[in-house]
């Protein structure tokens, strides 16, 4: 068995009266685009905000690549290789995607004024590599000819992909997307499948969040299905779609085809 290079123990978190998750146990394994789905307030996203640092859990664990993280700041998480885009893509609208882009570059030991002034050259090639890397991550999501356009103006699709992108620019080894083809049409939905597919053939590990499910059976394995703050059980798709007890979990919860 390969080492998980995610690993959730017992995650908890309350809201008020609220219980968000109630024991959340999950693994993810290296290499895989693991899909994690679940009716309507499931507690999906709230997983997402424990993991990559944005709210901390009431009890339990987060660990990647075996070390506990749990509690880390997200600027710290992102530094160790996870992150996550929002279910809210939230890009600055009135910058351009070049410049949204550049506005999450990982980030360099000596960067800010004093570097600027002391170290002119050595800032001016890193901002350089930088665009370079941007013009890179535009390039393999189809965004180049969009790359001057404000993030404002783009359609529902691109504004997904540019989230994407942002990710991306972080260098991540694991890849956390909160439905990245919500409000996308099915063409430019298949594209985005098609651009994970090829981050996981390159070897990023991919956890998505999604409700569409035909893009969830046409990429993850596997499915890990939540219900109440809890993990309900795992497999391939058709496994946990034949599942009475999955069925069961999305009665009365919004599913779309
Ligand atoms: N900041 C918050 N304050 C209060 N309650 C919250 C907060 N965030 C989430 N909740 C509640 O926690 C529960 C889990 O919500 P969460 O957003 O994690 O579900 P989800 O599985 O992502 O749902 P969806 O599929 O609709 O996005 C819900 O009952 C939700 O109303
Ligand atoms: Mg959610």
């Amino acid at each position: 068995m390969i080492a998980p290079i995610l690993e959730i123990r017992g995650l908890s978190r309350r809201f008020g009266g609220v219980v968000a998750l109630d024991g959340l146990d999950l693994a993810v394994r290296p290499g895989t685009v693991t899909a994690l789905i679940g009716p309507n307030g499931a507690g999906k996203s709230t997983a997402f905000q424990c993991i990559s640092g944005v709210i901390r859990p009431d009890s339990g664990q987060v660990r990647l690549d075996g070390r506990d993280i749990t509690g880390w700041r997200p600027d710290r998480i992102t530094g160790a290789g996870l992150v996550r885009s929002f279910q809210i893509a939230r890009g600055i609208p009135r910058l351009t995607v070049l410049e949204n882009l550049l506005l999450y570059g990982p980030a360099q030991p000596g960067e800010g004024v004093a570097a600027a002034i002391l170290r002119p050259a050595a800032m001016r090639a890193r901002e350089e590599a930088l665009r370079e890397r941007a013009k890179a991550v535009a390039a393999r999501l189809n965004l180049t000819r969009v790359l001057d356009n404000q993030a404002a103006a783009l359609s529902g699709g691109q504004k997904k992909l540019m989230e994407i992108g942002r990710a991306l620019m972080a260098e991540p080894r694991l890849l956390l997307l909160d439905e990245p083809v919500a409000g996308v049409n099915p063409s430019l939905s298949a594209e985005i499948a098609s651009h994970i597919a090829s981050l996981r053939d390159e070897g990023m590990t991919v956890l998505i969040v999604e409700h569409h499910m035909d893009f969830i059976a046409s990429l993850c394995d596997p499915v890990i299905v939540m219900a109440e703050g809890r993990r309900l059980t795992e497999g391939s798709f058709a496994e946990v779609a034949a599942d009475p007890r999955v069925q069961e979990a999305y009665m009365g919860g919004r599913v779309h085809a």
